[in-house]
């Protein structure tokens, strides 16, 4: 899912009188489109938030996996549960890209992991909210995976190669998982009364979270206009948000659900929906540690990451004899 752009602290594109002959070639090659190949001169800057937007989209996706891992033992039939164990498995699938594409910057994956278990890197503050109930499952395909495609469809046209080509498989697959669950939450919709209310209840709780999902206000993100200028980011927190609320209305409209914001109404002039923006205080809390299951999803990251120790010294001791096998067939 989420490349959710957190940004703490940032400045201001160069102008072209301050850049070096290399930085100057370098931004006529995303100018033309071109795409950075790993192997590039690329400037220090571009690197760097490179890792921590592709590492925190990485982790996102091995973290988003617990919220609705949380389902599989509880899915209500034999068919649900397995469409769940592949959306949740793709997930894994979308972390692995993601890391390869991190690791052509010059970062190994250990190194990434490191750092999220330090606390010194970021996921999205979505996989911090609790799924309660079957409905949720429901929720998180339709809004949590919808809203990563709105961000991720933009990013199949950001300018560094690996991370842009990583999109167009996963965005194919973001689009089975969001069809899942508007599949879940329309049968709930369309089922007795209480299951109704549970899928109503599952929206009331997620629509604002997944508002969150695009990052915080324009006016407050300030990493955009550098990360715009290297096309890392191809549309803003705010277009994206907007574009998500368009598209997600008239889809609760069908579902005969309602979106809990008394505010929300179309507005001609500017042919979009107004709506009342999330709570930004509940985005920095959350983002900052203190959301629901924050605790629990890292603890959860850490146990799964030293009780695999074994397997993976096993790994790198059968990568190490087969080396010294070819060796031997080598000097033979
Ligand atoms: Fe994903
Ligand atoms: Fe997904």
């Amino acid at each position: 899912m989420y490349a959710q752009v957190i940004e703490t602290g940032g400045k201001q594109p160069k102008r072209p009188d301050e850049m070096s002959a290399e930085e100057k070639a370098f931004m006529q090659r995303i100018e033309n489109n071109e795409k950075i190949e790993p192997k590039d001169w690329m400037p220090e800057g571009y690197r760097r938030t490179l890792i921590r937007q592709i590492g925190q989209h990485a982790h996102s996706e091995v973290v988003g996996q617990l919220p609705e891992g949380n389902w599989i033992t509880r899915a209500p039939t034999l068919e649900r549960k397995a469409i769940l164990l592949a959306k949740v498995q793709d997930e894994a699938g979308h972390g692995l890209y993601l890391y390869c594409a991190a690791e052509t910057l010059g970062v190994s994956r250990d190194e990434l992991i490191e750092r999220l278990h330090a606390g010194k890197m970021k996921y999205s503050s979505i996989f911090n909210y609790p799924t309660l109930t079957w409905a949720d499952v429901g929720a998180v395909g339709w809004l949590v995976d919808g809203a990563a495609i709105m961000n991720q469809v933009a990013l199949q046209r950001t300018s560094y190669g690996p991370y842009s080509r990583a999109m167009v498989r996963i965005c194919k697959e973001e689009s089975f998982h969001q069809r899942q669950g508007y599949d879940i939450m329309l049968k709930m919709a369309r089922g007795t009364p209480e299951q109704k209310a549970m899928a109503q209840d599952a929206l009331n709780r997620f629509w604002y979270p997944a508002l969150m999902m695009f990052g915080p206000p324009d006016s407050d993100s300030v990493h955009t206009a550098q990360s715009m200028a290297w096309k890392i980011k191809i549309n803003t927190n705010d277009e994206l948000r907007q574009r998500f609320v368009d598209q997600t209305v008239p889809q609760a409209e069908y579902l005969g659900l309602t979106i809990p914001d008394e505010n929300l109404r179309w507005n001609e002039e500017r042919q979009a929906y107004d709506f009342t923006p999330p709570d930004w205080e509940e985005f920095y809390q959350v983002i900052n540690g203190y959301g629901p299951c924050n605790r629990e999803r890292m603890d959860a990251r850490i146990k799964a990451w030293e009780e695999g120790a074994w397997f993976r010294e096993g790994l790198a001791e059968y990568g190490r004899k087969m080396e010294a096998q070819r060796a031997k067939v080598v000097n033979a």
